[in-house]
């Protein structure tokens, strides 16, 4: 073992040990090197001379650059856009984006919980979750409609082992009681569990409501006092696209942040849905955890054993998009935009919600429950998803995924509001010619 990730495991021991013992042998050996990054970080503070340390290359005191690059790059520095950026992010985007996870989730103001590390977006965020926590035949509790790119994430790359329980109760909302049976029997004997959580939902499009978070994070509050080691992970991709009145608004991590020593708490979110900068690859892990050590230490051991996990895969990630959405959350007019393409996907969501209360539709499907991001699910009656798709493809010229059984996914982010009619009119249309 490295002394520089036995330091870190030693800080984190004794601050908490519980969160010690979730690491996987891979989080036990992680560790920032004090190599070329921090000698050159120092010498950026005091070679007033020369500084030549860092492999890239400067002229005229900032970073060398073409002409025919620069020059698409109007209002960006050289230096905002060309060399590395620090292997957790630009400090002064993660500063602002913490301070917009707090203007989103006021129940965080009173809370300890990490500075947001910079992720290559989501799936990288996911990535080292199953760096830092996931070892082989660790469980992972999902429900039973996920993100297929989670398997593999966690069970082919981390060898772990998901296990599923149903996402929806027979009323239509998320199963608590599902979800609290899952929890006892995977926690049972204090083990170890890792439990995702991704709200909005991917495929469903289904958002909590204020009741069930109450509900959900009760639950988790509950296992980890009572033993259990609790990994919770928050993927909230679609975080601010709800549709409903009564939906939970804020991040679970409010709920559930300083709770409990056992409860440790990564949020995962990012500018690519939020900001519809999807191939910019911006995303941010967030840690929340309890416990009466000092918290800061803790943050500062799993924020350089993260470090350690990016430097050793990705190095960091691309500077120009992080400067993007650090410019775009400084402009006056952000938010005022953002709800607009937010309302242009409430409009399309309502529309879909409208157009399938036709009773027609019926014989055809029945309609998950949706209120929120991008997607929406239907259990078809009779035609299996696979079967369904490639008719309507060849048929119809309409693509929509099949979600495994009998179950499709509409992504209505894609729809124009005018083309929603016509859009399920052809999948009744399909689902009918293949029932007959
Ligand atoms: C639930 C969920 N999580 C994570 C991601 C990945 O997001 P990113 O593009 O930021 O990696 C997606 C993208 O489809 C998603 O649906």
């Amino acid at each position: 073992m490295n002394p520089l990730a036995e330091q870190l495991n030693d800080q984190i021991k004794k601050n908490n040990p519980h969160v010690f013992e979730m690491l996987s042998p891979f989080g036990k050996r992680l560790f920032f090197p004090k190599g070329i990054l921090s000698q050159s970080a120092e010498a950026k503070e005091k070679a007033h001379r020369f500084n030549a340390t860092i492999g890239i290359a400067l002229e005229n005191g900032e970073a060398m650059h073409l002409a025919c690059i620069q020059d698409m790059l109007k209002g960006i520095r050289p230096d905002d856009a060309f060399p590395y950026a620090p292997a957790a992010g630009k400090l002064a985007l993660r500063e602002k984006w913490k301070e917009k996870q707090i203007a989103e989730s006021p129940s965080l103001e009173d809370k300890t919980i990490g500075r947001p590390i910079a992720t290559n977006a989501l799936t990288h965020g996911l990535t080292l979750v199953g760096d830092l926590f996931v070892e082989p035949g660790d469980t992972i509790l999902l429900p039973d409609k996920f993100w297929g790119n989670y398997r593999l994430i966690l069970e082919v790359r981390k060898q772990g082992r998901i296990v599923t329980y149903p996402f929806y109760s027979a009323s239509g909302g998320f199963d608590v009681q599902a979800f609290e049976k899952g929890i006892e029997e995977q926690t049972a004997g204090g083990k170890k569990l890792i439990v995702l959580l991704n709200f909005p939902n991917n495929p469903t499009g289904y958002s909590i409501n204020k009741a069930e978070a109450d509900a959900i994070s009760g639950v988790l509050i509950e296992a980890a006092r009572k033993g259990a080691r609790l990994v919770v992970v928050l993927d909230e991709a679609y975080y601010g696209l709800f549709y409903a009145d009564d939906l939970f608004r804020e991040s679970l991590l409010g709920k559930l942040a300083n709770q409990d020593e056992r409860l440790l708490v990564v949020k995962l979110d990012g500018a690519t849905k939020e900001e519809f900068v999807w191939g910019f690859r911006v995303g941010f892990l967030t840690f929340g955890i309890g416990g009466a050590g000092d918290q800061q230490a803790v943050y500062e051991a799993l924020e350089k054993k993260t470090m350690g996990a990016i430097r050793g895969s990705i190095s960091n990630s691309p500077h120009l998009p992080q400067t993007l959405v650090l410019k775009a959350l400084e402009s006056p007019d952000f938010r005022k935009q953002q709800a607009e393409k937010f309302a242009l996907l409430e409009g399309r969501a309502r529309k879909v919600m409208q157009v399938l209360e036709n009773p027609k539709y019926e014989e055809a499907w029945t309609v998950y429950p949706f209120n929120a991001g991008y997607f929406m699910c239907m259990a078809l009656k009779g035609v299996e998803g696979e079967t369904l798709r490639k008719h309507l493809l060849d048929t119809y010229g309409v693509g929509l995924i099949a979600a495994g059984g009998n179950d499709v996914r509409v992504a209505f982010s894609c729809i124009e509001e005018e083309n929603v009619v016509e859009l399920f009119e052809l999948i009744y249309k399909g689902v009918m010619d293949l029932k007959s």
